[in-house]
């Protein structure tokens, strides 16, 4: 399949980022899928979606299961195959491969894949404890470890080894809140300073109240195709070229590094070779910043820069929206905020915004080649997926 389009997405929705008081999962996910259906007209919303996948992590938050089909239900696909996946914080990216494996089996010609988490009506804490079921129970949770705690380790490791500083993982939240700030659809529109960052209260030292992703309301899906029947839909398709996903331990500790995640590497190398594509043609990134410091390593799997270097590459200026590697245009989890089983696919909606031309005040110049990197957990999963604009 290299270089081969495995899929075209025709159309997106996205729904508004934030604390949506008053409001189920199911209503969010509907909103974002009426935004797909009116994007694209062309398409029979009753009879030309064959089925649904949908990403969403915790039933706890809404006590509410048996998610695909509540979704189907909701979004008026009622009677179609409708599957929920779950991989934590990279649950819509594992939906965005189940429709591709459902369209390149042959058995659909067009697919819905996308993500929900309704999680602002709970306590933080409560938050938090959800949020921790996905790293290991016995030996992380279990020790009262939790996900600022776990990438906290990952932040002082990679300021041993590398010397990146406390201003580095500021400066990764400065930008992402500049670029939240252009998109009406953030969580936290609002611009940050180095000095508002860097002295904002800490949370699990070095990361401090701006180095962390939002507990955040949202839902996003995407409409994809077999490639050759893209055009009856709409006359601005992307096409999917790569896809690559894997794991690692559940537990941090028996990594043998904590500076880099194997399964991003390992995702990022299958996309890369399917899609025929090398870092440097990469024009427009959304990664996987759930912390400042997961932004940083990311540069650093990704092949953007060389390991260690990620924290020169944010000082630089490289990954900034007029940058030669614009990186979270959207305002990434730290900004436009972070509903996790919806984030997968909300970066695809981003990456399909720019390369239709879409993006408005957050647009990058003739961006032809995006990437997105989702992360579930500290990094037991993780899926990359390279996407070409027609
Ligand atoms: C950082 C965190 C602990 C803050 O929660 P909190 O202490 O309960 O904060 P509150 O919700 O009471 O909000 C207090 C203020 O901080 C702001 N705030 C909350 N989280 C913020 C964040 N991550 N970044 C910036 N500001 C934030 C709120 O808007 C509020 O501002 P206001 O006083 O101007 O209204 C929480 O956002 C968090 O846990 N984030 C990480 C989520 C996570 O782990 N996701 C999965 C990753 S794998």
């Amino acid at each position: 399949m290299k270089g081969k389009p495995l899929v075209s997405i025709v159309s997106a929705g996205l729904s508004k980022f934030g604390k949506l008081e008053g409001l189920y999962g199911r209503e969010i996910f509907a909103e974002a899928v009426k935004e797909a259906f009116d994007r694209c007209p062309n398409l029979n919303p009753k009879d030309d979606i064959q089925a649904l996948f949908v990403g969403h992590m915790g039933e706890s938050y809404e006590h509410q299961g048996h998610t695909g089909a509540t979704m189907a239900d909701w979004a008026g696909l009622l009677h179609i195959p409708a599957t929920r996946t779950e991989t934590a914080c990279a649950s819509s990216a594992a939906a965005l491969r189940a429709g591709i494996f459902a369209v390149l089996s042959g058995l659909y010609d067009v697919v819905m894949v996308g993500g929900v988490e309704k999680m602002t009506h709970r306590t933080t804490a409560e938050v938090t404890e959800f949020l921790a079921m996905a790293s290991d129970f016995p030996f992380e949770q279990w020790h009262g470890i939790t996900f600022p705690g776990l990438y906290a380790l990952m932040a002082t490791a990679h300021m041993h080894e590398y010397g990146t500083t406390e201003e580095h993982l500021a400066m990764v939240a400065v930008k992402n809140h500049h670029n939240g700030f252009l998109n009406p659809k953030a969580h936290m529109q609002k611009e940050v300073t180095l000095e508002k960052a860097l002295s904002s209260r800490v949370v699990a030292w070095p990361l401090k109240l701006y180095d962390c992703s939002l507990i955040t309301d949202g839902a996003s899906c995407l409409i994809i195709t077999k490639p050759e029947i893209a055009r009856k839909y709409t006359d601005t398709p992307i096409q999917i070229i790569g896809s690559g996903q894997a794991s690692d331990s559940i537990g941090i500790y028996e990594r043998s590094s904590f500076t880099s995640l194997i399964a991003a590497k390992i995702a990022a190398k299958q996309a890369y070779e399917m899609a025929e594509v090398k870092p440097e043609d990469v024009d427009v990134a959304e990664v996987h910043d759930c912390f400042t410091i997961a932004e940083i390593i990311a540069y650093e799997d990704l092949g953007f820069c060389m390991p260690g270097e990620g924290g020169h590459f944010i000082e630089n200026g490289e990954t900034r929206l007029d940058g030669k590697h614009p990186v979270n245009t959207s305002g990434g989890l730290k900004s436009k905020g972070h509903p996790v089983g919806a984030t997968g696919t909300a970066q695809a909606y981003e990456i399909y915004l720019q390369l239709t031309g879409q993006a408005e005040k957050r647009q990058v110049k003739d961006a032809k080649i995006g990437l997105a990197h989702n992360v579930g957990g500290s990094g037991a999963t993780a899926a990359v997926h390279i996407f070409r604009s027609e």
